[in-house]
């Protein structure tokens, strides 16, 4: 099979503010990609950006977002998309057989509103084979930490091994492409479960 991990800068943060009280509301639009993959702009309280991509700033376009969906549908037998809450609507509709998992995220920073930001949204379409209930079971919710420093939008091993397991993802005979690699974790953790996958089925390894 051909499995795909989608980790896209995240679609732009819109909110409506009212200039004056009593005033018509306007919708404003922050970049979330640019911020941290590109020219800005950024709050001086930010954390290092990540790396730099000339083009981040295409992430602001909710199409480009549209275009990696179809991408996927057309190219891999399963994949997974990791977003926010808020950029969930950048996606729809999502193919019928698609799943939306949450990465629970307890030490998060929590952003500045009421609702305090505790999770993130996995989209996932698992290959049609592996939808029922043979097999491992995976829990459609992560809790799970993200790294505390380094990388801005790094995912913590737990994540990948969760998204894959979701996924059916079988180390040894499936393709697997990381098509937003940044900080190389997430295929760190694939490479740790295709290790692992290769101790257990080598009998060799097995003896004392
Ligand atoms: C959310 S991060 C990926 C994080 C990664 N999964 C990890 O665990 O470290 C998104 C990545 O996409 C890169 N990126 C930004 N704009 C891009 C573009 N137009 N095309 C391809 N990659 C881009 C960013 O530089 C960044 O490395």
């Amino acid at each position: 099979m051909r499995l795909a991990i989608a980790d896209p800068p995240y679609p732009p943060m819109f909110s409506e503010r009212r200039d004056r009280e009593g005033g018509p509301l306007r919708v404003t639009s922050r970049s979330r990609a640019r911020r941290w993959y590109g020219d800005g702009p950024r709050s001086t309280t930010d954390s290092p950006a990540a790396d730099f991509h000339p083009e981040a700033g295409t992430w602001d376009d909710l199409t480009e977002h549209r275009r990696l969906l179809e991408r996927l549908v057309d190219e891999f037998d399963g994949w997974a998309i990791a977003t926010t809450p808020d950029g969930l609507g950048a996606y729809h509709p999502l193919p019928i057989a698609a799943r939306i998992m949450a990465w629970h995220r307890p030490t998060a920073m929590p952003g500045g509103g009421r609702l305090m930001s505790r999770w993130e949204p996995v989209i996932v379409l698992i290959p049609e084979e592996r939808r029922g209930r043979a097999g491992m079971r995976v829990s459609d919710v992560l809790t799970a930490n993200p790294p505390t420093a380094g990388f801005v939008g790094a995912k913590p091993p737990e994540w990948t091994r969760w998204v894959l397991d979701a996924l059916g993802y079988e180390p040894a005979t499936d393709e697997l492409v990381d098509l937003f690699p940044g900080s190389g974790s997430v295929a760190a953790a694939a490479d740790g479960m295709l290790a692992l996958a290769g101790a257990h089925h080598n009998p060799r390894e097995e003896r004392p």
